[in-house]
């Protein structure tokens, strides 16, 4: 007799699949890591750190920011008794009242390929709320994508579940890292971060991208090095009709922060260097 082996079954993460569902606790959801399709897993190699066990529990450790859009949540990955990892989690809001403050500029040009989910969206319906917050989720998961697979320092995109994305915790030991917004520099560090910064607009910009919403709010200090964050905004330099005043703001928000810090830098500069390498 033969054996049969489905030939789905990936046997490199098959584990026992046994989730004994009273053992948990509040706040605590057994990892969903293989429930989702596997487009919205992050991408390969998949780092040293993250826990895929199937038997990992999560465990919300607590709310790190509550935004406009989203709230960011800090979520423990770990094996009972094993190893555990750190995830930001966040978490586009639903059904809410309120309506994102980001405006048709930055999608103008992204199909909605249902034309039910369209119409929903457009009478904002709080099923159209939640499409749109899928949506607005689903950008940003490809947004760290991209840019994880240009190069460009970005937390590791885990996974995505609707309007819940995994992502790697950015940490300063073991804390989550502080925004650049409220950090003071010595003069040395300052003028590696602005290279960095420098650097990841360049790769950005090379495949015709800006963030679009890049402002020292959004960058996060890991030490000496800096992470981006909150990209469901990226934008096409070329294609979208504001591309370039995207673009041009990012770099003024950019160096207004630096030159405040007393570097000197030129943000027409910088956004010609940008707009150069986008061709
Ligand atoms: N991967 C991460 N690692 C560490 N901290 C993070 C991470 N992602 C988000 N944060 C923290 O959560 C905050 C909010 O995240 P983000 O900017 O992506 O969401 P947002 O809802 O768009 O926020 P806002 O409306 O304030 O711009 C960040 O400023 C940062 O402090
Ligand atoms: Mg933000």
């Amino acid at each position: 007799m033969t054996s049969h082996h489905p030939a789905s079954l990936d046997a490199d993460h098959f584990t026992f699949d046994y989730r004994p569902l009273d053992e948990l606790a509040d706040g605590e959801r057994y990892s969903t890591y293989w429930d989702v399709e596997p487009l919205m897993r992050g991408p390969r190699p998949v780092p040293d750190w993250l826990v895929t066990d199937r038997a990992a529990v999560d465990t919300e450790l607590g709310v790190l920011k509550t935004g406009k859009e989203a709230e960011v949540f800090v979520l423990e990955r770990a094996v009972r008794g094993g190893d555990g990892c750190l995830l930001a989690a966040k978490r586009y809001r639903g059904a809410e009242h309120r309506n994102f403050h980001r405006n048709a500029s930055y999608t103008e040009g992204r199909r909605t390929r249902n034309s039910r989910d369209a119409r929903a969206v457009a009478r904002k319906t709080t099923f159209g709320r939640k499409v749109e917050s899928a949506q607005w989720a689903w950008a940003e998961w490809e947004s760290l994508k991209r840019c994880h697979e240009a190069g460009v320092p970005v937390p590791y995109p885990v996974q995505i579940d609707g309007t819940e994305i995994l992502m790697e915790l950015v940490t300063v030991d073991g804390e989550p890292a502080p925004r650049l917004a409220g950090l003071r520099p010595a003069p040395d560090l300052l003028e590696h971060w602005f290279d960095q910064l420098r650097e990841a607009m360049a790769a950005l910009a090379g495949r015709g991208l800006a963030h679009g919403d890049l402002s020292p709010y959004n960058i996060l200090a890991a030490g000496e090095r800096l992470v981006i964050i909150d990209l469901p905004q990226m934008v096409d330099i070329v294609a979208n009709p504001k591309g370039a005043d995207f673009l041009l703001r990012d770099c003024h928000n950019v160096c207004t922060w630096f030159g405040r810090r007393g570097l000197e830098v030129d943000e027409h500069a910088l956004f010609a260097e940008l707009m150069a390498s986008s061709w």
